[in-house]
């Protein structure tokens, strides 16, 4: 028998199951899952490969010991509420992968006094180099809340902040930030082009810099602040291009849409709670 817990996505599009085939390269075992869904046809792969499925969202939180809810946020507050009785009943962890949707919101439509990580993942989980913000409310034990690293490890980075609102903060660095870095490629292949380059050669020279610049700063011991200047020589190349994003408010401009996807967080968060 394994010693895994048993997990029920609640809706099992693109971020459960890239989830799930995280977990599975991981050796998570298959029969330890339960996928639900509107139509048993969608969910026949996940069968095939030895899941549990069913479109009985009351019968999968039955088995489970962590419930992720992976619906859309627009449809959560119906689901949560047709599976409170359920969950009342079998008091299983609830992860919640809905962006947006506030704990308070959550526990009010689950029946209250439950158990509940929020997460903030972001779309590169679908190639398993997510970054993902958790929040666990006071219910939830230690034990819990290792067991809900090893789930959203499996799509990348997981870290714990210590107070909801800082959800906000992971959106606008990590969960929207996927966006930012692939509005700075496009601009630079444009650039690139204006500059003589074929389309096709400067897309791959801009993203494989950018591959390359990422895992440089995540193996260096030291911040990329540092590494920046380190490529910089006085008076040369990149020290001009760096000398101009600057001058032309480069810092500023990115702070200032961070805030405003911050702000926008806090209003959705507000809208969805209704
Ligand atoms: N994709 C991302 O990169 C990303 C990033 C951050 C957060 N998220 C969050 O992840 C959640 C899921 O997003 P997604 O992109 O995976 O959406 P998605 O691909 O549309 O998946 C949602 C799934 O929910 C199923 N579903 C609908 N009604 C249901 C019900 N009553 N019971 C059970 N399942 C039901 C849908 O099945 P049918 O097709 O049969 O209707 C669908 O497969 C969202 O809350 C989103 O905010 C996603």
């Amino acid at each position: 028998m394994s010693t895994q817990p048993t997990l029920a996505f609640i809706g099992a599009g693109n971020m459960a199951r890239a989830i799930i085939g995280g977990l599975l390269s991981n050796g998570y075992p298959a029969a330890n899952i339960w996928t639900t869904g509107t139509q048993l046809e969608k969910l026949a792969d996940l069968k095939q490969q030895g899941m549990h499925t069913t479109t009985d969202n009351n019968a999968a939180v039955a088995a489970a010991d962590i419930v992720i809810l992976a619906v859309k946020p627009q449809i959560l507050k119906t689901v949560a509420q047709s599976m409170a009785e359920a969950v009342q009943q079998h008091q299983p962890l609830i992860v919640s992968v809905a962006a947006g949707v506030l704990c308070n919101s959550l526990e009010q439509w689950l029946g209250g006094n439950i158990a509940l990580v929020r997460c903030m993942p972001n779309t590169p989980s679908l190639v398993q180099k997510g970054a993902c913000g958790l929040y666990a409310n006071p219910q939830v034990s230690d034990t819990q809340r290792q067991q809900t690293e090893q789930v959203m490890q499996a799509t990348g980075l997981a870290l714990w902040v210590d107070n909801e609102p800082q959800l906000d903060a992971v959106t606008a660095v990590s969960g929207s930030g996927p966006a930012y870095y692939f509005l700075i490629m496009e601009a630079m292949v444009a650039a690139g082009e204006k500059l003589g380059l074929s389309h096709e050669i400067a897309q791959q020279l801009t993203i494989q810099t950018a591959l390359g610049a990422a895992e440089m700063a995540r193996q260096s011991d030291v911040e990329p602040a540092e590494l920046r200047r380190r490529v910089c020589s006085p008076n040369g190349t990149t020290e001009q291009a760096i000398k101009t994003f600057i001058a032309q408010g480069l810092p500023e401009i990115i702070d200032n849409g961070m805030q405003a996807c911050s702000n926008r967080a806090q209003a959705m968060a507000e809208e969805l709670g209704k």
